[in-house]
């Protein structure tokens, strides 16, 4: 049971016709003891009476910039705010909260406060996949705002597709951990586990290498999901956790570094004869130079022509020795036939999960710090993650990796 125990949440809803559920929400927080204040827009009043929140919630419900008692309400809720929630966010609140837009009280909060904002986007398909939205939640993602779902699944009309909003309990328990009051998720406690992360340098001379866009933050989201999970992990990088200058490794995660694919080869191969499982995230040159040269080539020597030859394949030969249960997931970053193209890896490398990453797609793939990817098991079974921050990509992989192992558990 998690506790919201005196926390002031501002509770936004805006209008889609999932604006129903938000009573539901409302209901949970106040039985984890929050303090609720709901901020209703115009349209959400088409969808949910404004009664019902006034009779739930602990205080009636906001919905005007100009207020008799307070001249400035929304600045008022913004600073007083222990967190602001909006469920669900339409593409217009999304968009006039990155665009730092205030065009009514709801818009207004958000950008008044500096409290931490959870923002769980609900809309039909073809709006959620629009470059506009998807542009927008990368904005937000990338100033720290935490987003949760959309899930897939029914939508208004009967369409089926993604921007369902999450569950109430789902978005409830996204509240408790952002604000740090919930129970920590402890799935992993036991395991040992290795990422990969980070694009492998192959040198040409001691000054040139060949080289790939990978900035590691797929792989240090991964590690840090699954040490927060308990797990014990070690990543095998080639670069620094990126963040903000000094930012430093969660703790539960030993770096190995490493610069080639032979040196990634060598380190992940000993940490993964323990593991319980492997995350092969890291984008590893296919070829290398036979021959670097030992001194910086000079341009006046002409083009030089270099051979090159076959990196060892690391996925490839984890998968032939892999140990009894370990759960090996290689990934596939493809610039076309994504799906075709990753299953061929998870048949030919003998991996349990290809995560599968379109790195032509928007605000996905190498360096953003949101991804969208199509998760492949080996017993057939394809799960769609859509955009979002490249932690919560991680968060929903491990959650596929965590039934996994029970299932087998239970098996046996
Ligand atoms: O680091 P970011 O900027 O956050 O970007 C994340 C990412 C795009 C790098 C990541 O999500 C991703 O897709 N990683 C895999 C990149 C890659 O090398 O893909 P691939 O299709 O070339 O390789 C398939 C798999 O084999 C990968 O798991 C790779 O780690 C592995 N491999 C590849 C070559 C090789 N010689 N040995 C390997 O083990």
């Amino acid at each position: 049971m998690t506790s919201l125990a005196g926390k002031r949440i501002v509770l936004g809803v805006s209008g889609g016709i999932a604006a129903y559920k938000a009573v539901e929400i409302c209901r949970r927080l106040m039985d984890e003891g929050a303090h609720v204040i709901p901020v209703l827009t115009k349209g959400a009043t088409r969808f949910v009476g404004r009664t019902t929140f006034d009779a739930l919630a602990s205080e009636r419900v906001q919905m005007s910039l100009f207020d008799e008692d307070d001249p400035i309400p929304h600045t008022t809720l913004g600073q007083t705010a222990d967190c602001v929630l909006v469920a669900p966010a339409t593409a217009r609140v999304i968009g006039a909260y990155a665009a730092g837009i205030s065009s009514d009280l709801l818009t207004a909060t958000l950008i008044a406060t500096r409290a931490p904002v959870v923002v769980c986007p609900a809309m039909h398909t073809e709006m959620w996949e629009h470059p506009a939205v998807a542009d927008n939640i990368a904005t937000l993602v990338e100033r720290g705002v935490h987003i949760v779902g959309p899930e897939s699944g029914r939508l208004a009309g009967g369409d089926e597709g993604a921007g369902r909003l999450s569950s109430p309990a789902d978005i409830v328990a996204a509240v408790s951990r952002v604000l740090d009051v919930g129970e920590k998720r402890s799935d992993m406690a036991g395991l040992s586990v290795v990422v990969t992360a980070g694009g492998t340098r192959e040198p040409i001379d001691p000054v040139r290498y060949i080289g790939n866009h990978s900035s590691g933050k797929q792989g240090y989201a991964f590690a840090e999901e699954a040490a927060g999970r308990g797990a014990s992990v070690t990543v095998v990088t080639t670069v620094d956790r990126p963040g903000p200058l000094g930012a430093t490794v969660a703790s539960g995660v030993t770096v190995v570094r490493v610069d080639t694919a032979e040196e990634m080869a060598a380190a992940t191969a000993d940490a993964a004869k323990e593991a319980d499982v492997v995350i092969m995230a890291a984008a590893v040159a296919d070829f290398r130079p036979v021959d670097p040269a030992g001194v910086k080539l000079k341009k006046r020597d002409g083009v030089p022509a270099i051979e090159l030859e076959p990196t060892p394949d690391i996925l490839a030969s984890l998968g032939a020795s892999k140990p009894e249960g370990q759960i090996l997931i290689g990934f596939a970053a493809e610039t076309c036939d994504v799906a075709d193209n990753a299953a061929a890896k998870l048949n030919g490398k003998g991996a349990d999960y290809i995560v599968a990453n379109d790195v032509t797609a928007e605000n996905a793939g190498f360096a953003h710090d949101t991804n969208e990817v199509l998760v492949l098991a080996s017993d057939g079974r394809v799960h769609s993650v859509g955009l979002r921050s490249k932690r919560q990509v991680a968060q929903a992989v491990l959650d596929l990796v965590v039934a996994d192992r029970d299932g087998r558990a239970n098996v046996r």
